[in-house]
């Protein structure tokens, strides 16, 4: 039986050039780079210029995608960008891109599940092309999270960082079997009575500013390993797969030891996880992006690979996309 399958045709990234190490920090806080590390893994992240804004990182981060695959703007029938920090309240970010990249056809929207976004993006844009809207979709997650930081708040501000990550998804023709290359499950979650957990202070209806980030990390902590590996595990067995099956991990890059946890709870060495949160701090929907398209980059993956993508965020929101390289 022939069925419609979203596979990743190529990838690219973008970071900004001011690098950030965590000594910068301890400044004009009271931490360490000793403390950083050993609690999040983090040694350094990128910071986006001053006139630098999501939209432009998540130009690049796509220009790159297309000069990957050997494609051109009017290639591509939509964009989708997974941001919590957009340029502007409105038009998405996504318009941006279109704009930014010369396309004049197609369709265009954000989606903001903030660090879940891009596994939400990229279940919607497979959901798009099996249901035979778009056959290319270019799926970015691109942050300035450097934008919404108190400065003076030691428990986040020295956690994330700024930067985009792209994959452009194509329809392609598979069996149906789970051994068909692209996208092969998903599970996607939100549970709002945790939305005090991780959130920002301010918004256009609230307070007309755009506020800062505030989060009770212990807690986030608590909820991550825990629904990370449950919601892997659904989307695999959806799959008719297991853990055993999976080649590679490519998790949201917030912490260290949350990686580490959920790699453990799922039976998987670390040698299968790709691992950029020491480079690039949480930088939110794009980090998964950004993962796959630094792995890829290296070559550390080959066709046929399983991969396992999973994240959770503000919201809370979680979820998982299982994909055959
Ligand atoms: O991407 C969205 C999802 N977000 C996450 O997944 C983040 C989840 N949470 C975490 O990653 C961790 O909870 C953190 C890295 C944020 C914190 O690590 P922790 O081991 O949970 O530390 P904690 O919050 O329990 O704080 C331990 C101590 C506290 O001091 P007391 O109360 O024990 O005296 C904090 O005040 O560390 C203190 N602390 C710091 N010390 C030095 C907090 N931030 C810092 C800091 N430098 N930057």
């Amino acid at each position: 039986m022939n069925v419609t399958r979203a596979v990743i045709r190529s990838t690219g990234h973008y970071l900004p050039e001011r690098v950030v190490p965590n000594a910068e920090f301890a400044k004009t806080l009271d931490t360490s780079d000793d403390w950083i590390v050993s609690r999040s893994g983090i040694e350094r992240r990128h910071f986006a210029a001053e006139d630098e804004f999501t939209s432009d990182l998540a130009i690049k981060a796509a220009r790159a995608a297309l000069d990957n695959a050997g494609l051109a703007p009017e290639d591509i029938d939509a964009v989708i960008v997974a941001t919590s920090t957009p340029d502007f309240t409105f038009p998405a970010v996504a318009t941006q891109v279109q704009a930014g990249l010369g396309m004049h056809k197609g369709f265009a929207f954000d989606i903001q599940a903030v660090c879940a976004g891009f596994v939400f993006a990229l279940a919607n844009a497979t959901g798009l092309i099996m249901a035979g809207q778009a056959k290319r979709v270019l799926v970015i997650g691109a942050e300035t999270f450097s934008r919404i930081m108190d400065w003076t708040d030691r428990g986040t501000c020295v956690l994330f960082g700024d930067g985009a990550g792209a994959v452009i998804l194509e329809a392609q023709t598979g069996t149906g079997a789970n051994t068909d290359r692209g996208v092969l499950a998903s599970d996607l979650n939100s549970d709002g009575r945790y939305r005090d957990l991780l959130y920002v202070d301010g918004g256009v209806s609230r307070t007309g500013t755009s506020g800062v980030l505030r989060m009770q990390g212990r807690e986030v902590f608590r909820h991550a390993v825990e629904k990370l590996a449950a919601t892997a595990c659904t989307a695999l067995d959806r799959a008719g797969l297991q853990a055993t099956d999976v080649d590679w991990v490519v998790p949201h890059q917030a912490n260290l030891r949350i990686i580490r946890g959920t790699a453990q709870k799922l039976g998987l060495s670390m040698d299968k996880v790709v691992v950029t949160v020491q480079d690039h701090g949480n930088t939110s929907a794009a980090s998964i992006p950004l993962a796959l398209s630094v792995a890829n980059a290296e070559g550390r993956f080959k066709q046929g690979d399983l991969i396992v993508t999973e994240a959770i965020g503000g919201g809370l929101s979680w979820g998982a996309v299982i994909l055959r390289w």
